[in-house]
């Protein structure tokens, strides 16, 4: 905030709301470049609607499926995300969603501020240790590896599937499976780290939660359109899954219902880059990026 201050002449959003369409198109009044986030809606109309003053966009976060692409494209708008700087972070929340939903850290909590703990229990909150079990990774970029790294210093044994397999110095051990299903079916833990696009919509669907082991634990930091919510449901309610954490969710920030009402369903809110570093980190990466597009040197990470 304090470099757009010093360096932009810009309209901020001081209440730190997620914007409509017609709140975005408004803002951009006059404005030369969209510093988004993920959730401000930037659809084919609002793209289409945007003042023509409007020359680049820059989004604060890597993922950006909330612009779309092809639109920005077709009015010649490049794009800009911050990848790299969040990795960290977001491996922590991916961490964090594993040791909740296989540990039952919610019904803990839940128990202790509810007042209804009467004591240690030998059977009490039973869960499932990460020690000697595999983890699954769909999508080994920047964060799979980052969480690969931290699982294997939990015991874990790593496995993974990607687009293209890794080379040795990046692989680190971790077993590579050149299909989903390979992998699901070798996966008591699975973590999600695709982007979202049309091939990853609803992965973890009712067929896929079928190829894991009974019982397996499965978590997203990506994206909440990779995950088919109904599907997902049903597999906890019936248990067979025994957990999962979330930290995104399809068409959020609704929750599709059902999630609130399971015990095995550990929660949080979007908050994968949700650290004081990585924000800053964050912030900083789309400035470089804008003041590279403005000063027209080539801006380091442009994705369209
Ligand atoms: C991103 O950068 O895409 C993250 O989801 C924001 O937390």
């Amino acid at each position: 905030m304090e470099r757009i201050a010093r360096d932009y002449d810009a309209w901020t959003n001081a209440d730190d709301r997620q914007l409509g369409g017609d709140e975005l198109v408004a803002a951009a009044a006059g404005c030369e470049a969209i510093l988004c986030a993920p959730g401000d809606p930037l659809i084919a109309d609002v793209i289409a609607r945007l003042p023509a003053s409007v020359r680049a966009l820059a989004t604060f976060s890597v993922g950006y499926d909330h612009v779309d692409v092809a639109a920005a494209r077709a009015r010649g708008l490049p794009l800009f995300n911050t990848p790299g700087v969040l990795t960290d972070a977001t491996a922590e929340i991916a961490m964090l969603l594993l040791l909740g939903a296989a540990r039952r850290a919610w019904e803990g909590q839940k128990l202790l501020r509810d007042g209804r703990w009467t004591g240690w229990r030998p059977t009490q909150l039973v869960g499932t240790g990460l020690s000697g079990k595999r983890l699954g990774i769909f999508g080994m970029g920047r964060i799979g590896r980052a969480v690969a790294a931290r699982a294997r210093a939990f015991g874990m044994e790593i496995h993974y599937c990607n687009r293209t397999r890794l080379p040795a110095e990046l692989e680190q051990g971790a077993r590579y499976w050149p299909d989903a299903r390979a992998l699901f079916a070798r996966s008591q833990f699975l973590s999600l780290h695709c982007p979202a696009t049309p091939d990853t919509h609803h992965l973890l669907d009712a067929e896929r939660i079928g190829w894991l082991p009974p019982g397996a634990i499965a978590v997203n930091t990506a994206r909440g359109s990779v995950v088919d919510d109904e599907a997902l449901i049903a597999a906890l309610r019936s248990r067979r899954l025994a957990a999962a954490g979330l930290d995104v969710y399809d068409g959020e920030p609704a929750l599709a219902a059902g999630y609130r009402d399971l015990d095995n369903a550990y929660l949080l809110p979007h908050l994968g880059s949700a650290t004081l570093e990585a924000r800053i980190a964050m912030g900083s990466k789309a400035l470089d990026n804008l003041d590279a597009f403005f000063a027209g040197r080539d801006a380091p990470d442009r994705v369209a």
